[in-house]
Order: C-alpha cells, then structure tokens, then sequence
C-alpha cells in the first residue's frame, strides 16, 4: 500500500500476523495485541489461557544480545505523530501489547496505521477524532500522553481519568496544570476529561516534581501553541530527549532537552518525518542484572550506556566487570554477587524505579544485606512477596525494602502482578535451583518483546508453555 510517498509496511499473513491485528473473522477472542505470541491460527489470544514461562534455572547468561526499541520512547512518539499533516515513519517499533494499544488508539482518531516487523507508519492526515477510548485508557494507563497531543491537533480531546494501578495511584494534576497554564480548558466531571481551547498561548510552567508524563504531554502541546513556553523541573529521562529529537525532526522548535528547563518555541505545523526509537535502556538494565545474578558474561548492545549510568554504577559495586563502549556493555560477574548497600530510586539520572524489581531479585543472591528505598511510587515491591516464597529473606516498611542476601533460591510457581516485577521473577527464576513456572506473562509483554527468545539465545532454559 502507497500512501503519499510513504511506504506503509505489508500487511502480515494470516495466521502468521504480526502484533497488530484483529485476528481472522469469527476468531473469538481476538488477539488486540500480540499475535506473534499467541501463535494461533485466527490469532485466537491463548494469552487469555494460563500461558506461562516455564524455567530451569541455574545456567549463567552468556553470549550478545540486542535490546529492542524503547516501549517508554515509542509510546509518546506515536502520540506526537497526531500532530503531523503528513505520514511518520518509525523504526526499530518494539512488539509489544501496549504498542498494538496505541496503534488502535490512533485508529480511532482517524489515523491510517500499519506495522511490520520493526516498523510502523502513521498517517494523521485525515484524523478528526478527538476521543480517546475509555477501553483503551484501562489497558493502557499510559494513554493518556494522548491528552496533549490530540486536543492540541484537534481543538479537543476528550479522555477517561486512568486511575490508579499496580504501581499504586497515578495522578495527572501535573499534565492538567501544564496544559491550563497553555490555555487549554479542562472539566473533569467524575472520572470523564473534556480540554478544549480557541488557540494555545506559550506559557512560563514549573513542574513541581519532574513528571516524565506531564512533561511529554505539555511539550506535545507547546510545540503547536502560539510563543514560547518554558518548562521548568522538566524530566530528564533519555525518553524525554528521543521525543524532542523526534518533534524537532518533524519541525518543532525545542532547546534544552535532557536538562531540567525545556524552551518550546511553537510552530503553525508539524510534518511527518523518519524516525528510529531509541534503543531501551530498561531492557539492556534487565538483561545485564539476569547475567550478573547468575554468574554470567554477556554482551549487551544498541542502547547507549550513559543512560544506565546509576544501573551500571551499582552493578559495579555488586562486584561485575563492566567494559562500556558507546552503544555497548560487556559485562562479567564473579560467582556470588555483593550487596551494594543502599540503592535509592530516583528521577533521571538516579537510579530508576523501572529498574528497582529486577534489581531486588539480584540482591536477593548477593552477599550481605541490601536496602532499597522506592522514592517514585507508591506501591513497587509486590514482587518481593513471591521472591520470598522462593527462599529470599525479604522484609519491607513502606516504600523501604531490607533485603538480606542467601546463598540459593528455589524454583517457585510465580504470577506477574505488574510489568516489571514480573521482569523481576524472570531474573531470580534464572538463578534459581530447580524449576520455576510464571505467569501472567500479559504483564511481561507490555513492556519486553519475546523476553524468552532473548534469554534462550543467552542460553537461559526458559520455555513459553
Ligand atoms: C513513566 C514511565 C514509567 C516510569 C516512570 C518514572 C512511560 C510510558 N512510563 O511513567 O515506566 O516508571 O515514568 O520514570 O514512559 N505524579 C503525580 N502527578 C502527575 C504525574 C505524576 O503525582 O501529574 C506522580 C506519579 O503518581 C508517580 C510519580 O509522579 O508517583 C512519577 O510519575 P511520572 O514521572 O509521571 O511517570 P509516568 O509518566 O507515569
């Protein structure tokens, strides 16, 4: 298909589909998001079935491997495509549920979408709709990154309040403050948004807290608002810069992203460009951390390491060799990891929260005792519940987590509860003794595309049942 001079990706064999698509008529129920995982014919989603990775731990990581595209990176470009008046091009697009999610999001703006393989296109040129789907909202908290964007192309945009999650509550006063200071008028009427405005205003705002979200929601806004906006406490996260490099390639005006002040100079439009994701530095951390914990040596690649320069720091301190290139870590672990004391989570460049489950299940193996302080949300060791039943001597106090390190685990039969702390029983699955069985693996894939053939090739025993 040729759509004004952009290639759009072939559409997928049936039974073979890529991520994104809605399964052969009649299939009940249809694979919305993950097809390729599924493997069904009709993409009939077996993931509603108890799939699960079955592990035999205690082989260390060895070898290379590449990390994919950044989910955290992809998901607010993909909202900015809406922006444009002309066709985007992605690269390196991981396969992810929550990037089928934002495909039919912008599906049901209007956008005409495909995705094959790695890439993605969007065209926004003929979207007119302004609501975003309130059963999208639910699957995907993070949908509302659409807010700014779609009320700023479309005059509104209309989104359900996403409430809270695993991670606990998960307000978006900030992103609401930020967009009324440009002009926009919001109601809320109980959990239903309304934000419209006649033209937005550059404005001076300052985030009170570095909100990764509120900040891409007002950057998403400013670019198209009449001036310039400064924005003040704005995230620092690597996620942020790929977004700018993105809006700039497609003629926004933005200076001073990855530092704390933004300066948004807004432009009449933006048009479509190609674009490559960024490579996922949340997955490099959790390849590096598997490979430390058990003992491993691995290559990991396609990602640049200053943006895990605290994971690499406290890897370090747990007693691995680190050799960092410019878009690589060679890593080698001695055969019994040490704690590295304290480990607090922080806004970049501190050491992520995303990164904090994976990094308690290594701790659980290290020497000595560890302590994790959780300073980004409020509820981020459910995980630590099931390390326990897998021998891990493990106790918390709020948002502090004492973890004394034992010499062995042992294989559990585990449930995800949320995307990384599943990320977080994979790791300590791997280092363990004997067999482990884990589940709710829809958690495991919004945000890790075939986690298990990454770990396989690394020469994990790990088996998608
Ligand atoms: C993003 C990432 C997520 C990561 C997080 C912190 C995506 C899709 N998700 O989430 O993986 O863990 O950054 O690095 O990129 N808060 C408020 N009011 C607001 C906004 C946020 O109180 O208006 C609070 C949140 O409840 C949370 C904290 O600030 O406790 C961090 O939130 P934020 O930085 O906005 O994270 P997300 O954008 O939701």
């Amino acid at each position: 298909m040729q759509k004004k001079g952009v290639n759009f990706p072939p559409a997928a064999a049936p039974g073979t589909a890529g991520p994104y698509c809605r399964g052969q008529e009649g299939a009940r129920p249809p694979c919305e998001g993950l097809c390729r995982s599924c493997r069904a014919e009709g993409c009939v989603k077996k993931e509603t079935g108890d799939r699960f990775f079955r592990i035999r731990g205690g082989h260390p990581l060895k070898g290379t491997a590449t990390v994919h595209g950044a989910k955290n990176s992809v998901l607010p470009i993909f909202a900015a495509t809406v922006l444009c008046r002309t066709p985007v091009h992605l690269a390196r697009v991981p396969r992810l549920s929550d990037t089928g999610v934002s495909l039919r999001i912008l599906e049901s703006l209007g956008c005409v979408c495909a995705l094959s393989e790695d890439e993605a296109v969007v065209d926004p040129s003929s979207a007119t709709g302004s609501r975003i789907p309130d059963r999208l909202v639910r699957e995907m908290r993070s949908s509302s990154v659409f807010l700014g964007s779609v009320a700023a192309r479309m005059g509104e945009a209309y989104l359900c309040l996403p409430g809270g999650c695993e991670l606990g509550a998960r307000p978006i006063d900030l992103h609401l403050m930020g967009l009324r200071a440009l002009g926009m008028v919001i109601e809320e009427k109980g959990e239903k948004l309304h934000a419209y405005h006649n033209g937005l205003k550059g404005a001076d705002i300052t985030l009170p807290f570095p909100s990764v979200g509120a900040t891409e929601n007002i950057l998403m806004a400013a670019v198209l608002a009449k001036g310039r906006t400064v924005l003040r406490g704005a995230a620092r996260e690597p996620e942020i810069a790929d977004l700018c490099r993105f809006l700039r390639r497609c003629g926004a005006e933005i200076v001073g992203d990855g530092g704390p002040v933004l300066y948004i100079d807004g432009v009449k439009e933006l048009t479509g460009c190609s674009y490559t994701v960024m490579g996922d530095r949340i997955e490099a951390a959790t390849l590096l951390i598997a490979a430390a914990v058990t003992g491993g040596e691995v290559e990991v690649k396609g990602f640049s390491p200053t943006d895990v320069g605290a994971v690499l720091g406290v890897l370090r301190r747990m007693g691995a060799d680190l050799k960092i290139y410019r878009d690589r870590v060679r890593l080698s672990a001695p055969g019994r990891l040490i704690t590295p004391g304290r480990v607090d989570t922080a806004p970049f460049p501190g050491f992520p929260t995303d990164v904090q489950p994976v990094l308690t299940a290594a701790a659980c193996l290290a020497d000595g005792e560890t302590v994790v302080s959780e300073n980004i949300f409020d509820s981020r060791f459910k995980h630590l519940s099931q390390l326990a039943g897998m021998g891990a001597d493990v106790r918390t106090d709020g948002r502090i987590a004492y973890i004394r390190g034992v010499k062995s685990l042992h294989g559990a039969n585990l449930r995800a509860l949320d995307l990384r702390g599943g990320a977080a029983l994979v790791t300590a699955a791997l280092a363990a003794q004997g067999e482990s069985q884990i589940h709710g693996l829809s958690h495991i894939e919004r945000g890790y595309e075939r986690l298990e053939d990454t770990l396989s090739a690394l020469g994990a025993d790990i088996r998608r049942m």
